[in-house]
């Protein structure tokens, strides 16, 4: 057994500052919801699955101990790729120890699916932020398919369940746009006999249903008369392993290309992005605020469209982004938001209650992290307008609440601000972008370790 660890983040406060402008050629890592369920559906698979390009962040990482904690055999290869050796769907072992998730929302929750239809015993821990999320989203529809759950109050971590002997297959209809709750809901109607359904009113990132194809499950997503998406699930089918190249993460893209648009005098591109419709919203927004974003070498990888991003600095304008939009870059509104803050006018971005449960309430996080830096900005329960164009921003301190997109979207707004601008804590970009610092470095930013040094 191999045990990779990812590589470290600088623990404490970071500060970037304005430099140079942003030029270069990047790639950023690979997708993190793909690379979770690469070594998950691997493990699932009877033989070798390959897995090239994987996402090497504590979040991935921490899946992959999972994975190997119920008889997978995952090892990193000398040339970089990972082999993921399956057990078997319906073969699952049970773990011997505490599965610690550490900051990983899809993680835990894709594999308390997963575990969730077997019959095994499994305890999930997590830090601060991941104990503070709700996991009855997840553990309600498991609850019906006969899974045994003891969880803190409110459905938080810890979490110990039990899978019944057999798990009754379910029909059910997602109530909120989550692919974490699909995901979660498919791959236990993996183990159980019979069709499992799930609508989906809301579209979400629909990777899980494209990979299942690909591992030669039977599913189907059709369109029902009022045009919600129906997706249909064959149980305990044999998985196939495969060969999988993880494109790059648009979620870690968002960063460079919102640094690249708001630095004077950027020109960046950045290769090999994963284009899935279901995760361009950002793209699409930012284009409309006026930025200069050219797609090129459009081309299709493993049944995913990629492309590489020409971004140049532009000037923005404050657009209203579509609430219908959310799902598809659900991620990326504090990055937006930095745009935002060197658009001109008002950006208002309705339709975000789903920000209010990620890895810290990111609709008061990024409104507390703009106003500390003199960016104007409204809240409400499901809004955020941010008023671009204010002079002398910057100079303040962001709290990052343990959210890696929190605490990389404040180094990117002092990239291009006024002043510095200082977040708490740095480690916790390892999450999904360990490289984050240096890739940054690369393109000419300023980001150091030592915010005194840097101010
Ligand atoms: C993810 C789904 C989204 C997203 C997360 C990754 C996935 O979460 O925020 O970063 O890979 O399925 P929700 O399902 O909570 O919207």
């Amino acid at each position: 057994m191999s045990h990779d660890t990812a590589p470290q983040g600088a623990s404490g406060p970071l500060t970037s500052r304005m430099g140079s402008p942003l030029t270069g050629t990047i790639r950023v890592p690979g997708d993190k919801s793909i690379s979770h369920r690469s070594l998950m559906f691997g493990a699932l698979a009877v033989g070798r699955t390959t897995v090239k390009g994987l996402l090497e962040s504590e979040d991935v990482l921490a899946t992959a101990d999972a994975m190997r904690a119920v008889g997978a055999t995952i090892e990193k290869q000398t040339d970089g790729s990972y082999t993921v050796d399956g057990i078997g769907l319906g073969s699952l072992l049970e773990p011997e120890h505490v599965i610690d998730f550490g900051n990983a929302g899809t993680g835990v929750r894709l594999t308390m699916g997963i575990f969730g239809s077997h019959n095994i015993a499994a305890t999930f821990v997590g830090d601060a932020s991941l104990s503070k999320r709700p996991m009855g989203r997840v553990l309600n529809p498991l609850r019906d398919m006969g899974t045994n759950v003891i969880a803190r109050d409110g459905d938080r971590l810890p979490a110990s369940i039990r899978g019944p002997e057999l798990a009754l297959p379910l029909t059910y209809r997602v109530p909120m746009p989550s692919a974490q709750v699909k995901s979660a809901v498919l791959l236990a109607g993996l183990n159980a006999p019979g069709e499992t359904t799930v609508i989906e009113p809301i579209p979400t990132r629909d990777h899980t249903e494209r990979m299942l194809k690909g591992f030669g499950a039977d599913i189907s997503v059709t369109l029902n008369d009022a045009g919600e998406r129906v997706i249909r699930l064959k149980g305990q089918p044999e998985l196939k392993p495969q060969d999988i190249d993880v494109p790059g993460d648009p979620s870690s893209a968002g960063f460079p290309v919102v640094a690249a648009l708001i630095v004077p005098g950027s020109d960046v591109t950045i290769g090999n992005v994963l284009l899935n419709e279901h995760r361009t919203g950002l793209i699409t927004t930012l284009i409309e605020m006026g930025g200069d974003i050219e797609i090129v070498n459009r081309r299709e990888t493993g049944g995913e469209e990629v492309g590489d991003l020409r971004v140049r600095a532009s000037r923005l304008k404050g657009v209203t982004v579509p609430a219908e939009r959310a799902p598809s870059m659900i991620d990326e509104y504090p990055v937006l938001a930095v745009a935002a803050a060197f658009a001109t006018g008002d950006t208002f971005m309705p339709g975000l209650e789903e920000l209010r449960v990620k890895e810290s309430d990111r609709l008061a996080a990024v409104a507390r992290g703009l106003e500390a830096n003199g960016v104007p900005c409204r809240e409400t329960e499901d809004t955020l307008t941010v008023t671009g164009g204010a002079n002398a921003i910057g100079g303040g301190t962001v709290v990052t609440h343990l959210d890696h997109r929190i605490a990389m979207s404040f180094l990117v707004l002092g990239m291009a601000a006024h002043k510095p601008v200082t977040i708490d804590d740095g480690a916790v970009i390892a999450t999904s972008f360990p490289d984050f610092t240096g890739l940054f470095e690369g393109l000419g930013a300023q980001v150091a370790a030592n915010a005194s040094e840097a101010a």
